[in-house]
């Protein structure tokens, strides 16, 4: 940060610097820390500020091209999660703000979003499940703040199973389509974990709170009117593996026929 303030300081003239002393330090700090996170200046043992970590978040992001060494591009995400300062007043008014408005499912605040990612918090009741579903073409990264979270995620196979029509009782009509997803990752993600998928790798997954849980979660891209319709709810039979292979399992998905 000294490089930046040095060379700002040096700038002032003398009325300006006694008019500094009366603004609003913090917001200097700001200013100063994305400036310095712009030009490579950053500390690493620095907590990164809010606005330093969407700067940072804008660089990483807008040279992601879909499916394209998404691991190394999720992992540099991870990082900057782990840099940034969870006292960050745009996260914390988030927790201040908690209430638990939807019985059975998680709250969610989106804390910024922009073309090319999204980042929100989200807080769980314990066993407030998500159950299993995708993100098509997107990348997400998980990052509890609080709480501890079992998250599994799982692969689409190649199947070829007959698609089925399904009339519900209220006359509509529904395309029944099974499918064959294997596990390729469980793990319980506590306080400072990073939980990751890919377009390719782990994009189908349920989520399990097992106690109260704070996450940060981001997408990139954000959401929009493709992925979002392109996203399908899975109803995975999970009580045993398919035909005895270890970790496939049958899962089914519908959309109106
Ligand atoms: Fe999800």
């Amino acid at each position: 940060m000294e490089n930046f303030h040095r060379r700002e300081f040096i700038k002032m003239s003398a009325w300006s610097f006694a008019g500094l002393v009366t603004a609003d330090l913090d917001q200097l700090i700001r200013f100063g820390q994305k400036a310095n996170a712009t030009n490579g200046f950053f500390r690493e043992n620095e907590p990164m500020n809010w606005d330093a970590f969407l700067t940072e978040m804008q660089r990483i992001c807008a040279r992601h091209q879909v499916g394209r060494h998404s691991k190394r591009h999720v992992r540099r995400i991870a990082d900057l999660l782990r840099k940034l300062d969870l006292k960050a007043p745009a996260i914390q008014a988030g927790f201040d703000g908690y209430q638990n408005d939807r019985p059975d499912w998680f709250e969610h605040d989106l804390l910024h979003t922009e073309v090319n990612f999204q980042v929100s918090l989200l807080q769980f009741e314990k066993g407030e499940y998500i159950p299993h579903h995708d993100h098509p073409a997107m990348c997400g990264v998980v990052f509890p703040v609080n709480g501890e979270l079992e998250v599994k995620n799982y692969d689409l196979l190649p199947s070829d199973f007959p698609v089925e029509i399904e009339v519900a009782p209220d006359g509509i009509s529904y395309q029944k389509n099974t499918a064959l997803l294997r596990l390729g990752q469980s793990e319980l993600l506590r306080k400072g974990d990073v939980g990751t998928l890919t377009e390719e790798a782990g994009n189908i997954h349920s989520v399990m709170p097992t106690q109260f849980s704070q996450v940060l979660d981001i997408f990139t891209p954000a959401y929009n009117e493709v992925n979002e319709a392109a996203a399908r709810w899975y109803q995975v039979d999970e009580t045993a593996f398919y035909e005895g292979k270890k970790d496939v399992y049958r899962a089914e998905w519908y959309k109106n026929a």
